[in-house]
């Protein structure tokens, strides 16, 4: 099959942004990359993928630009509510099975708002059971692709937009008064930040009890997403926890071992005991 000149610039756009910054755009989805270069295209103000690949090759700057558009990076804490008080429960049982050394993986986590609702909803589940001076015994691993939430996530300060879904005790009794409002030094001891690229690298430090990916895969095309549910299963413990992001669905082999807990808050389990490969 032939391609036309358009496609055919297209790919080597996507080709060059791979090897300038290895983010590994045969992954994403089609459309979603084409939307998000178009942005910046309209940005720049050039209407084709060869002069938007000329903008690049002169203004190196536009390429953090870009990427910051590809990875798009809205969030919020306690973001569907409902879904994290579905998740509460269960996150009490594990602390009281793991004696509180309960390994959470917040993948993909943006400015940092997922991995402290886990760390706040974890302090929640050590306050039940009135074990809130063994915080530290847990861990949430924050990672995410982009440079630049990084390094939000590494230096918590929220708006208080990121607010908007949280119950309001919540932020009281973990985050300091005053605006830009601070998690508490015990959240953030807990909560350990690393760059991370889901299409290429291996978890960061399995097993883990819970694995959080929320509106990320529904970036990636559909053999990319199979192959992470397969590697999420795999760095889950048994009895482990994986939830996904409200409109985002599992499938392929990874099925077998992930049974769906919750339909509607996309809530898998585990079942099974280690594969020999993990
Ligand atoms: C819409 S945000 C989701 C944030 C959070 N999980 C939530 O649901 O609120 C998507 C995040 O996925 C990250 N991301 C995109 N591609 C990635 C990749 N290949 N590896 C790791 N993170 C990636 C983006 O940088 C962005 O922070």
């Amino acid at each position: 099959m032939t391609s036309s000149p358009d496609e055919r610039a297209f790919k080597a756009l996507t080709q060059k942004i791979t090897r300038a910054r290895g983010l590994a755009c045969g992954s994403y989805k089609d459309r979603c990359l084409r939307r998000r270069i178009a942005v910046r295209m309209r940005a720049r103000g050039v209407h084709t993928y060869d002069d938007y690949s000329r903008v690049l090759d002169a203004d190196q700057q536009e390429y953090d630009l870009l990427l910051d558009a590809l990875t798009i990076n809205v969030t919020k804490f306690f973001r569907n509510i409902e879904t994290w008080q579905a998740l509460a429960p269960r996150l009490a049982a594990l602390w009281t099975e793991r004696h509180g050394q309960v390994r959470a993986w917040s993948a993909g986590c943006a400015s940092g708002e997922e991995p402290y609702t886990l760390a706040v909803a974890l302090a929640e589940a050590a306050r039940q059971v009135g074990q809130q001076t063994l915080l530290g015994r847990a861990r949430v691993d924050a990672t995410d692709i982009d440079r630049a939430s990084l390094e939000r996530t590494r230096a918590p300060e929220f708006p208080e937009t990121a607010f908007s879904e949280m119950p309001p005790e919540l932020a009281r009794r973990y985050f300091t008064a005053e605006p830009p409002r601070r998690p508490l030094p015990a959240l953030q001891r807990i909560v350990r930040v690393q760059k991370h690229d889901l299409t290429t690298q291996r978890p960061p430090a399995p097993p883990y009890d819970l694995i959080v990916c929320r509106n990320v895969v529904i970036y990636f095309d559909r053999p990319m997403q199979e192959r992470l549910f397969d590697v999420f299963a795999d760095a889950l413990a048994p009895g482990g926890i994986l939830l996904l992001g409200k409109v985002e669905t599992l499938f392929g082999p990874a099925r077998q071992r992930l049974v769906l807990e919750d339909p509607r808050e996309r809530i898998y389990r585990r079942s099974d005991s280690p594969s020999p490969r993990g």
